[in-house]
């Protein structure tokens, strides 16, 4: 089986941009997308807990399906519960591999590269992850890269490293 590669993280931390660069690297890669999926598959789930811990199992099934088809598989969602990212790695089992994308709140709050810390901080949205809606920092993951320190190709080098050492 191939591994499934869950990036967990803070809005703004790069978890997008780092899935897209290390697709280049995987054959036959898909990448599941927080922000694209809830345009489909999970638009009747808002930012609640439970509804947060949905869209968790959701992408936990669609993406064991497509290890089952022989994919490579990238997760990039924000994925702030920590029971939920442990229950796909029960359903995922060995091939789950926990990337936890570090970066500092104050780092992705000046990017804010939808502007929605802004609104955030405006009280237009609510249960934002990082400002009203807790994040809870992964314990066990298998690679963890700081996006405030490493560039992008760093990250997904030491990302690649880890995979080669198990595929
Ligand atoms: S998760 O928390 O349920 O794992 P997911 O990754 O699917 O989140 O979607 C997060 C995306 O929804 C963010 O990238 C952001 O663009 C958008 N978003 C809108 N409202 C919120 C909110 N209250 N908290 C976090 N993200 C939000």
């Amino acid at each position: 089986m191939n591994p499934l590669i869950w990036l967990t993280g803070l809005s703004g931390s790069g978890k997008t941009t780092i899935a897209d660069a290390l697709k280049q690297q995987l054959p036959n890669c898909y990448i599941l997308d927080g922000d694209v999926l809830r345009k489909g598959i999970n638009q009747d789930l808002g930012f609640s807990i439970e509804d947060r811990i949905e869209v968790g199992r959701r992408i936990g099934e669609i993406g064991k399906i497509l290890l089952d088809a022989n994919h490579h598989v990238i997760v990039a969602s924000i994925s702030p519960h920590r029971a939920t990212r442990d229950k796909v790695r029960t359903l995922i089992g060995d091939s789950y591999i926990e990337v936890y994308i570090q970066c500092p709140l104050e780092v992705c709050e000046q990017r804010d590269p939808k502007g929605l810390y802004k609104k955030a901080r405006a009280g237009e949205i609510k249960f934002f992850t990082g400002i009203d809606s807790p994040y809870e920092e992964p314990v066990h993951s298998e690679v963890t890269v700081d996006t405030s320190i490493l560039s992008v190709n760093e990250c997904v080098k030491q990302i690649m490293k880890y995979i080669e050492t198990r595929w």
